[in-house]
Parts: C-alpha cells; structure tokens; sequence
C-alpha cells in the first residue's frame, strides 16, 4: 500500500485532530502518502481533499474540533453515492481508508469494504461511547470532563439557593455521559434511556436526602430520555422544592482533549495505520481491558451497546 486516506465523520468529538496527527505522522514513518479529505463523505465523494505532510498536523494536538472539518452525509447512504466515493478513491490512488467518526460513520467505511473491497480502519470517534465492542470512544472522556465542570458550578448556586437542578447531558440513546458524569460529579440521581424513571421514587429520594441534612440536589437527565426543560417542569409539579434546569449542548462536543483521550488517540491513530500498511482492512480499532485492540467491522457494528447496570447500581448506593 502506497496511499492512505483519512477523514472525519458524524458529530465531531474532542481528539479528532490528535487522532488525525496520530495517523498522519505514523503513515509518514511507514513511507505512506496520506491524503485528508475534506468534510467526512460528502468530500470523498466530491474529491475534496489535500496531501497531508508532518507539518500539516503541527499545533492541533490540543485542539478540539476536526482540522479536516466533518458532516453528516446523507448521500453516502446511497449507491450512487458510495459509487462516486469509490471513483474518487480509484482516480486519486488511494488504497486504504481510515474513518474517523461513530455508528453511522463505520457503516459507511462498512459498505465500502463490503461492497467494493476498499480496506478501511475505523476509529471510533463520538462523546456518545455508543460502541460496544470498545470500553471509551474517543471524546466520551472529555466530554464527561466538561458535564463535571459544569455540575460544580450549579452545586454552588443550587446549595446556595437550596435548589434541584436539573442538567441535561448529550449521549443520543445512550446513557453513558449521563452514567459517568453522575458518578463522577456527586449527582443524587442520573435518568437514562437504559432504565425507566419512576417519578415518586425520584421525589421520595430527595426527600430522604434532605430529611438528612442535604441542601441541594443534582439530577443528571439523558437528552434520549427527555429535556432538562421538560423533566423539571413535571418534577416541580410533585415537589416543594425549587427546581432549575440546564442543557449543557454542544459545549459537551468542544474544548482541549483530556490526557484519556489524547493517549487514545495515539494509540488509535498508529494502529489504524499499522493495520493498514500491513495491507489489513475491514477492522476497527478500540481499547478493552487497557489494551487496544482490533476487530472485524462488520462484527463491531452489529454489537449492540450494553448498558453498565453495576456502575448504576454503585451510583445508587453512594448518591444519598
Ligand atoms: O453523536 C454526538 C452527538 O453530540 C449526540 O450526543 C447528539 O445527540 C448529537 O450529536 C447532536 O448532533 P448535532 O450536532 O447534529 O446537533
């Protein structure tokens, strides 16, 4: 293999740009040409992209966002679509892919190594950590960071006022930003898409931890269940106490990565490439039991996510 190319993909997620350094310089120690191609599919498909040299990827090692900038892409859902991206690959010379990116973004790669027999790596991308196959996806880590900070600022206000906040945290159907910033942050109670709320039983433990001394409280709210807006409003209908809600929104997608996910990203970035120049495709990488890891991708994206009912069962019993 003479010519990678690397885009990003979905919701942009802090560690892109390291991820993107990673695999750039590591292809550049293999002898590789790289080629980073401009705003996910839609710029594969229409050959929107640049030779990647090492300086291209000088300064954004702490830089969130995407250098390469990314979309959402409809059209690569269909054949035509996926039809002029294979074009584009075959006219430039590229011979592998890597994708950065989440769920949506791996089917894409998926399809291409299906369909076509391009080999791609993909290299799980998203703040959701929707994958199951890997223990974090990159961005999750400083994702959660960014929902503690903004947690500590409301317990201030909120034990002033002696208030419940209500805070709404990203995560699409999954409920592990909601689940890890809970525990991470102090939160009496978190509501995920995984289990059902049951409203009094929300009411009657706040009323206990009040009845021992507590001032304020936190409820951490998955945007898959409901709006912070909305829950607070039900919520204040069945109890005395003061009740404000927060959405956290994009915030969560922005800001320097985390040491977690800049070591991801490393790791994720040169395995990709490694992979890749020993002319293996159709895999993703991830990291499981602190060890990265490889996988088919078709196999990795037919996993369905399970929910960590432990570490749920844990937040119940040290929130009170
Ligand atoms: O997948 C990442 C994510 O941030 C989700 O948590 C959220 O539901 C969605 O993207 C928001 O998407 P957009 O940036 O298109 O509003």
């Amino acid at each position: 293999m003479k010519r990678i190319g690397l885009l990003t993909s979905g919701g942009d997620a802090p560690g892109m740009n390291a991820a993107i350094r990673a695999v750039v310089r590591t292809a550049i120690y293999f002898g590789l040409e790289v080629y980073g191609i401009e705003r996910g599919y839609a710029g594969l498909i229409e050959d929107s992209m640049m030779p990647m040299n090492m300086r291209s990827v000088s300064d954004i090692v702490h830089r969130g966002g995407t250098m390469l900038r990314t979309a959402r892409c409809l059209e690569m859902l269909t054949e035509e679509g996926q039809k002029k991206a294979v074009d584009t690959l075959n006219r430039r010379g590229i011979e592998g892919l890597v994708v950065i990116g989440g769920d949506g973004s791996f089917r894409g790669a998926k399809c291409l190594t299906e369909n076509y027999g391009i080999p791609t790596i993909g290299i799980p991308g998203t703040i959701d950590n929707d994958l199951q196959y890997t223990d974090y996806t990159l961005g999750f880590d400083t994702a959660v960071n960014t929902c503690i900070e903004v947690i500590n600022k409301l317990r201030d206000t909120m034990n002033s006022h002696e208030r419940i906040s209500v805070v709404e945290v990203m995560g699409r159907s999954c409920g592990d930003i909601a689940l890890y910033a809970g525990i991470t942050s102090g939160a009496e109670i978190i509501v995920v898409p995984e289990i059902p709320f049951d409203m009094d039983d929300i009411v009657m433990r706040i009323n206990r931890s009040r009845a021992s001394g507590k001032h304020s409280n936190i409820i951490v709210v998955a945007e898959g269940v409901t709006s912070a807006e909305a829950f607070a409003k039900e919520l204040q209908e069945v109890t005395t106490h003061s009740v404000r809600s927060t959405t956290i929104g994009h915030i969560q997608r922005g800001g320097s990565p985390s040491m977690a996910d800049r070591m991801l990203a490393a790791q994720f970035g040169n395995k990709a490439v490694r992979l890749l120049k020993d002319g293996i495709g159709n895999r993703v990488v991830g990291i499981h039991k602190n060890e990265i890891i490889d996988m088919d991708i078709i196999e990795a994206v037919s996993m369905k996510k399970q929910f960590n009912f432990e570490l749920y069962e844990t937040l119940q019993m040290i929130s009170m």
